[in-house]
């Protein structure tokens, strides 16, 4: 469903406590117009997909190494037809039935198992470092789905994903961390069908992020698989929230032959209230209602969440939502309206353990969060640098954490490539659409370290603005690099990346003391210039420590005791940057990364303040007691 701008506004009923004002709503918030952002817009966005009507197909899935691609190429490289070779719709032993003579090289139906979600570093000390093409093969048998549609909806797969259904392609999909969804239904078959995904995880200049990061290439299908199952018109996007001006504002988007004049309610029995409206022709309807003076706003310490439903003819989509607002005045960060201070931490997609995985599960999210939240006493988590599982992001609103949510546009990305802003801009829109419902998420980062050139100003531009277009109702920040001097012997750091003025909410990555030849004690006096009047966040600031390892003569560098010092340094600092509403140390927890081979890393950074293990060094006491203190203030 290709999105239309010009709405028809639809005729609007609302029940809402007696007296309450009615509106019909221009609409700020549908996706942005159909020209503009057209092809950077999902087919399919599937609303609440992971929770939708439908059957998982995770669990035992086969699969086959290509490092050679001989799957989409064959010797000389010319693109030969996979539907006649490693997605062809029978199994090699039937095809060797039919035809003994025949030669194959490869055979799926054979091939070892693993469980899907995961990546292949964790299936088998030979893949630890693979970085290419693998085949997967899942076969299954199809649920009842009479007069239904089907969709089949990848969590996501990191990074590129051609996919196959019964010797048939039915999609493909790039971008390592958002949603994708193809439709089945014509395809699928009662029994026996083959679903066949080649995943390939080389990076390369031209894709987002580029080849080089300093965190592991997780490849393969990292996130749940469904078939997800419709009536033949179907909610497709929702969008509910809470205005600044304390009104609900709900658009809906139908999908489907029968999407235009439809009846279309919306719910939330808790409030007693009900929005109706009809459809227009395009199949949206924008409607709105006062919020009743009962509702409990969302926030970290009350994160209230309210069941609602959509209702759009034989379709119900039900979700758990929060409402809040979020906006700055000056240099304030307000959520619902009040000044707010971010105590946070920053976060990368990987849960507690050695087992080199990136499995998200409900237990896996509320162990990392409630690391942040009970141990650090933190209200706030940037989940960097890429979108993370939803499952995280709703269990973020449920524990009540504010999230800074972000799109791998990491370092060195082709900014002057069309071709990749595309992509980074779809890679966004999956990752708003999917999540724009989650009252934890504030912020949408455009961005991480990126060097200043006037391709990067346009390209950051064009991500803002997209941002903006889908949704108007957060704010958009970028983690920045800043200008840094010595004047008068002290360090002297400007914020005038060009790009800030696109930006909401200013965001820093600060290492002096760690990267470069500033002395730790030189820290706690580095003064900060903004002209913008914008507040800023630190976005990164950390230094590498090996649990356990402690030198109390020296404070080397990797020893608990110099991370101690550099935290202490750091938020001295912070105490002093007067436009300063927040920040998010570099990193909650050790991390893989290929980058750090010295002998206290092996190939993790340890710039966590807890191990990999969740074993707590001595600077996340200091952090933990510095943000008791922040939020016994606020
Ligand atoms: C950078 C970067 C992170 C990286 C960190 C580090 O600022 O954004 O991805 O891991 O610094 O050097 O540890």
């Amino acid at each position: 469903m290709k999105v239309l701008k010009h709405w028809v506004l639809a005729f609007v009923m609302a029940t809402a406590p007696l007296g309450a004002p009615m509106a019909v709503l221009a609409n700020p918030a549908a996706p942005a117009d159909n020209a503009t952002y057209a092809d950077v817009t999902p087919q399919y966005i599937l609303v609440n997909g992971d929770l939708r009507t439908g059957v998982s197909l995770s669990g035992p899935w086969h699969w086959s190494l290509d490092p050679y691609r001989d799957g989409l190429y064959d010797f000389h490289g010319k693109p030969h037809d996979p539907t006649k070779g490693r997605a062809m719709d029978i199994s090699v032993a039937d095809a060797m039935a039919k035809n003994p003579n025949a030669l194959f090289e490869h055979d799926i139906h054979r091939a070892p198992v693993t469980q899907v979600p995961g990546s292949w570093i964790g299936y088998d000390p030979e893949t630890r470092h693979y970085d290419g093409l693998m085949w997967y093969l899942k076969t299954f048998d199809a649920p009842a789905r009479s007069g239904k549609r089907v969709f089949l909806r990848f969590g996501a797969a990191d990074y590129r994903a051609d996919v196959y259904l019964n010797g048939r392609k039915v999609g493909s999909h790039e971008g390592g961390f958002t949603p994708f969804s193809f439709e089945v239904t014509d395809i699928l078959r009662d029994k026996d069908n083959n679903l066949i995904v080649a995943v390939d995880s080389k990076r390369s200049a031209d894709t987002v992020p580029p080849t080089i990061t300093d965190w592991e290439t997780y490849g393969g299908i990292t996130r749940d698989v469904r078939l997800v199952i419709t009536p033949q018109t179907f909610v497709d996007d929702d969008f509910i929230r809470l205005t600044k001006d304390g009104r609900f504002a709900v658009d809906v988007a139908l999908e489907g032959a029968g999407k235009a004049g439809t009846a279309v309610e919306v719910a939330i029995p808790a409030l007693k209230l009900t929005l109706k409206g009809t459809t227009d022709a395009h199949g949206r309807v924008s409607l709105s209602a006062a919020a009743p003076k009962s509702l409990k706003r969302w926030s970290p310490d009350t994160p209230v969440l309210y069941d609602v439903t959509v209702k759009a003819g034989d379709d119900t989509v039900s979700d758990r939502i929060g409402f809040r607002t979020i906006e700055v005045r000056g240099a304030d960060i307000l959520l619902n309206g009040e000044p707010i201070y971010l105590r946070g931490i920053s976060l990368h997609e990987e849960e507690f353990g050695t087992s080199p995985q990136r499995i998200i599960t409900q237990s896996a999210a509320r162990a990392l969060l409630g690391e942040i939240k009970y141990g650090l006493n933190g209200n706030y988590v940037r989940l960097s640098h890429y979108p993370h599982s939803e499952v995280m992001t709703r269990m973020a609103d449920e524990m009540g954490l504010l999230v800074w949510s972000e799109v791998p546009v990491y370092w060195t990305v082709k900014f002057d490539s069309p071709t990749v802003l595309k992509a980074a801009q779809r890679m966004q829109a999956e990752n708003i659409l999917r999540d724009r419902n989650r009252a934890s998420i504030i912020i949408w980062s455009i961005g991480n370290e990126t060097p200043i050139s006037d391709a990067r100003n346009s390209f950051y531009t064009a991500m803002a603005q997209h941002a903006r277009a889908i949704d108007g109702t957060r704010l958009v920040s970028a983690a920045l690099l800043s200008h840094r001097q010595i004047v008068d012997g002290r360090i002297d750091i400007t914020i005038d990346d060009p790009i800030v003025s696109e930006l909401d909410v200013l965001a820093v990555n600060t290492y002096n003391g760690w990267y470069g030849n500033d002395k730790i004690e030189d820290v706690p006096n580095t003064v900060w210039h903004s002209a913008s009047g914008k507040p800023l966040l630190l976005s990164e600031f950390g230094a590498d420590a090996q649990y356990g390892h402690f030198d109390a003569d020296h404070h080397s560098r990797f020893s608990e005791d110099y991370q101690v010092d550099f935290y202490n340094g750091t938020l001295a600092m912070a105490d002093k940057i007067p436009f300063l509403r927040g920040m998010s140390p570099w990193i909650l927890k050790d991390f893989r990364s290929p980058r750090r081979q010295t002998t206290w890393q092996e190939g993790w950074n340890r710039k966590g303040l807890v191990s990999e293990t969740g074993q707590r060094k001595r600077a996340f006491f200091v952090l933990s007691e510095y943000y008791r203190k922040k939020a016994a203030e606020h």
